[in-house]
This record gives C-alpha cells, structure tokens and sequence, in this order.
C-alpha cells in the first residue's frame, strides 16, 4: 500500500501547517516542488548488507538533475547493489532513497518506468536484429508504434548503426551490442539512466567510441545519467560530479575539480629563476614549505601550510630568485583516487 505521508516527513510537518492556517499555501506549494524536483536521486543513510558483508553503508546522497554523476569505486565497492537499491530491486536494511521524487521502498514501479538501465546483462536477443529488439522493447514500454519508430531511427542514427539494423545482433562485436543496449535503455525518452560499467569489457577503440556517443547524448537532452565506473579516464571525460566509494562507504563526493584540490590544497608550481640550494634549504627550516622538489625551470612545492603562499614569495624574492608564474598543482586523478584507496585500506 502506499503511504505518502510516512515517506515524506517534510510533507506532513508542512501539511500540518497549511492546515493549522499558519502559512500561505500557494508559496509553500512551489517551495516543496522545487526541492522534491531539485535532485534526480537523494539517498539517507542508505545500507544494504548480505549477512556480514556490508555492500552499502550509510550513504547519503543528493544528484542534482541534468548531469552524469560517476560512482567510482574498485571491484567489490558497492556500485552495482546502489544502482539495485535505487531502482526498488533490493529493499534496504536501513535508510531511504527517493529516485525522481518516488520512494524507492513504495514506488519502484514508478521509478523504473521512468528511468532506464543497463546493468550486467544487455538484455539483449542474440537472434533478434538490431532494430527488433529495440522495437520489442518498445512495446513493453508501450510506446506509440509511430513514436517508437522514430524514436529507434534516432536512437540507431545516433549510435551509428541505423545502416546496419537490420542484422542479428548475435554477430556483432561486444562495442555494438552495447551501443544498441543503451539506446535501448533511451527509448521511452527517461529523464534518468543507470549505466553499470558500461565499458567494462571493451577494447579502448570500442570503449572510447562509446563513450563519445554518452557524452554526446548528454549534451543532447536533458537527461540524468547515474555512472558506475572504476575507470578514472572516463570519469574524467564524462561526469560533472562524483563519489567515491569502497567497501560499502562513501569516501567522497563532489567535482573532479574538487576532488582534486581537496587532497592537494597546499602544492604549488613556481616558474623562474635563481633558485640556489640555499634558499631551497631555508624554506625547509624556515618551515614554509614541508617538501620542495626542483626541477629545471620550475619548483614544486608542498607548503607546510596552504595559506604560506604569501611568506613563499615574499621569502624567494628577498632572497633574489627571480619568480615569474605561480600557479597551484593539481594532483592527477589517479594520486587522488589511489591516495583515497589507501587511506581507507590503512583505516584513516
Ligand atoms: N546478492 C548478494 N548476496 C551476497 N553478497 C552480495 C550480493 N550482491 C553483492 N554482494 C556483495 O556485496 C559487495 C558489493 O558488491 P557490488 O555491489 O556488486 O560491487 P561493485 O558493483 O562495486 O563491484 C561485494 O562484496 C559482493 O560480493
Ligand atoms: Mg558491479
């Protein structure tokens, strides 16, 4: 049965107001819609454990509507239960989520037909060609026969298979079959997609095409895509957000761009000249700067202290270098993502 007040707590306190006369309806209406519309997927304290093993521990999420959100993470981590938990396929040991507004507890059924996904298996019929598996699925969704036709010629021009639909997709390469599976996740037009590794499996050629066709797709419409990956190339090409998580637990979350600042806030590059042994020496003593490396024509520099910056150049020019660019260092994606594999193995 459903009970929508059970689920919404922030309705009820507010339908209580409403009720109680003490605020103004109409303004209190478009706030709520606006916040239960803001985020494609809000998760609280999501967990989900198989006996002893936690698959998925205390996540708390919130993905802002329009852009690919990347759930990075190795093997084991907990992307594939998320993605279950999020779709109603697998009822949670504790906390909540709400997929497009609907609760995942009393609504799945909502949720998954107005999202699609491509989990391990393509779903895909090996004898069936390109163009009729898309058209069965067509009619499962129901879609109007003239729609789904058209639909499926942009879906095949898109991906570049519109010449070739009429083949068994039983002959063609894993790249292709995957290209026909996610259109076939697009057909009924979902305002969310799930992609689970979709590149898992694929030769760079085929693995880099495909995700030339995501990227492109995004632009295209405005459409939510939810990204497991344990690939750091494609995230990077891809998401405007991610989170990392590993044994169950989300480690981070945020812009690539944050990610990387957030470990390696205090690390500079200096550009110039005149930079003698002994002025690297002091910064050390003097307790600017925890490491300096040198290289030709430039220094890199962990600060002892982000905020150091100023006292570095004020030290370097009185000491007669000559500084002609400072910028800050960003840590490549993968010392990120490593750092933070090893920080939770060592149990930071
Ligand atoms: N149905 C299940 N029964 C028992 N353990 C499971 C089940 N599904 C997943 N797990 C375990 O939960 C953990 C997370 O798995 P999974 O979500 O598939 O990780 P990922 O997709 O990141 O590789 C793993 O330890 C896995 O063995
Ligand atoms: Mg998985």
């Amino acid at each position: 049965m459903i009970n929508q007040k059970k689920d919404t707590p922030t309705i009820n306190r507010v339908d209580l107001l409403i009720r109680s006369q003490r605020i103004n309806t109409d303004r209190v209406i478009f706030r709520l819609e606006v916040k239960m519309n803001e985020y494609a997927v809000r998760t609280e304290h999501l967990s989900c454990h198989f006996g002893a093993i936690r698959a998925v521990d205390d996540l708390s999420l919130e993905i802002p509507k329009g852009i690919v959100f990347g759930f990075l993470g190795p093997n084991g981590s907990g992307k594939t239960t998320t993605i279950r938990l999020l779709l109603g396929l697998l009822e949670p040991t504790q906390g909540t989520a709400c997929v497009l507004g609907f609760n995942t507890r009393t609504h799945s059924e909502q949720i998954r037909n107005s999202s699609g996904a491509l989990l391990e298996h393509s779903g895909l019929y090996e004898r069936l060609s390109a163009h009729d598996n898309l058209e069965f699925y067509g009619r499962i969704y129901r879609m109007d026969r003239s729609k789904l036709g058209a639909r499926i010629k942009e879906l095949l021009t898109h991906f570049g298979l519109w010449e070739r639909r009429h083949e068994h997709v039983g002959n063609w390469s894993r790249g292709m079959k995957q290209k026909v599976a996610i259109a076939r996740t697009l057909l009924h037009q979902p305002s969310l997609v799930f992609l689970d590794e979709p590149t898992a499996g694929l030769d760079p050629v085929a693995a880099a095409s495909l995700r030339d066709d995501i990227a492109a797709l995004v632009q295209s419409g405005d459409v939510t895509v939810f990204l497991n990956t344990h690939n750091l190339p494609e995230a990077e090409k891809l998401c405007g957000q991610v989170g990392v998580i590993r044994n169950g637990k989300l480690l981070s979350v945020g812009t690539l761009e944050q990610l990387r600042m957030e470990e390696n806030p205090a690390r500079v590059v200096i550009t110039g000249s005149g930079f003698t042994q002994e002025i690297l020496d002091q910064l050390k003593t003097q307790a600017i700067a925890k490491a300096v490396i040198q290289h030709n024509s430039h220094l890199e520099i962990t600060l002892s202290n982000p905020a150091n910056i100023s006292r570095l150049l004020g030290f370097l020019i009185s000491s007669g270098a000559q500084v002609d660019e400072v910028r800050k260092d960003k840590a490549s994606l993968e010392d990120v993502f490593l750092k933070m594999m090893e920080e939770e193995s060592n149990g930071a």
